[in-house]
């Protein structure tokens, strides 16, 4: 008799480069399988009586919200560690602080800055670490972005998804190396000084020759927008950055507008627009204000226009972040039935 074992038990999660596709690939079916199930108020409580900490260093509202409805379907509870209400960093190291969280909770959301203190916390704590973000890599966010697409489409082999914009940070990166481990032709369009670096893009390569997928970092507008199914792009400056008059003077052009989603010629059944928020594409906020005030700008990255164009699928992008981050909590803590995943 075949034997199987969840090959995702006990695991961390910090980046998709750690997984295989078909490990990934899994996750993203499941994620839609978990959301199915809420919609149709089916229970699916794998973590009862699990204590899950949500250890923040930088602010959020989708990721931290998400952790917590979904511990709460899933019958765990979840304890709120703010940036200011622990002794991390200031009195107490990574390591000791993991070695202590470890001992009382049975999982650990991390978000921060360097991707090696999440790996620090996770090779300490003896219990799964899961990258809620750090400056590197933005998993999470992984799982719910190609779950999306594969809501809209049916598929993701063969899509073709343009970043536009700051294309060395967490979100860029990460998009381009999951998407080439999952087919998807994932196109960097940015300036030559906002461009992943080259370590990002061998791995990328090494995961596209296995999946077939045709990755393309460019700083032309024009070429990397043709033939889009997916626009997808980001704030022009990342939690803990603050060069605003760089990135603008760099990142004006690549602003996401009409004229850029017409650019792409794609059929418009076949085209979307997704941001991983939140987004400036108005004056409607302290910081939206405060460039409007210093380089006369009333959107940055997106146009409002398109945000709440007939294109816009950024909301249900944030909403795919509860049942995505759901399922990499059920898969590398529940006690589930999970064959072992092969690749193709
Ligand atoms: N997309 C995302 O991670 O949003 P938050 O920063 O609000 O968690
Ligand atoms: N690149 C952004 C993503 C926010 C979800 C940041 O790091 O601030």
């Amino acid at each position: 008799m075949e034997t199987f074992q969840n090959v995702f038990q006990g695991r961390s999660f910090l980046a998709c480069k750690d997984f295989t596709p078909a490990e990934i690939s899994y996750l993203i079916d499941f994620s839609l399988h978990l959301k199915y199930l809420k919609q149709h108020n089916l229970p699916h409580r794998y973590l009862e009586g699990k204590a899950i900490a949500l250890l923040f260093e930088k602010t959020s509202t989708r990721t931290r919200s998400a952790f917590v409805v979904a511990c709460n379907d899933l019958g765990a509870h979840p304890e709120f560690l703010g940036a200011d209400s622990t002794q991390l960093g200031k009195k107490e190291s990574i390591e000791d602080t993991a070695k202590v969280l470890g001992s009382m909770f049975d999982g650990i959301e991390y978000r921060g800055f360097a991707h090696r203190d999440v790996e620090m916390l996770a090779k300490y704590a003896g219990v799964p670490v899961w990258n809620g973000l750090t400056t590197e890599w933005h998993p999470t966010q992984m799982i719910a972005d190609y779950m999306t697409m594969k809501e809209k489409f049916g598929h993701l082999q063969g899509l073709t998804l343009a970043f536009v914009g700051d294309g060395h940070n967490n979100v860029a990166r990460s998009l381009l190396v999951c998407g080439s481990m999952l087919g998807v032709n994932v196109h960097i369009v940015s300036p030559a000084a906002l461009q992943p670096d080259q370590e990002v893009q061998a791995i990328a390569e090494k995961f596209a020759k296995q999946t077939g997928a045709k990755p393309l970092v460019t700083d032309q507008i024009q070429a990397g927008v043709a033939c889009a199914n997916v626009i997808y792009t980001d704030v022009w400056v990342s939690m803990g950055e603050h060069d605003w008059e760089e990135r603008v003077k760099l990142l004006r052009p690549y602003q996401v507008n009409m004229d850029l989603m017409k650019a792409t010629e794609t059929d418009p059944d076949k085209l979307i627009f997704m941001h991983c928020l939140p987004a400036f594409h108005d004056t409607n906020t302290q910081y939206g204000q405060e460039i409007h005030e210093k380089y006369g700008l009333t959107e940055m990255e997106v146009t409002d226009e398109v945000f709440r164009s007939k294109y816009a699928w950024q909301f249900t992008e944030a909403a795919n972040r509860m049942p995505a981050i759901k399922a990499i909590m059920a898969a590398t803590l529940g006690n589930l039935f999970i064959p072992t995943v092969n690749e193709n």
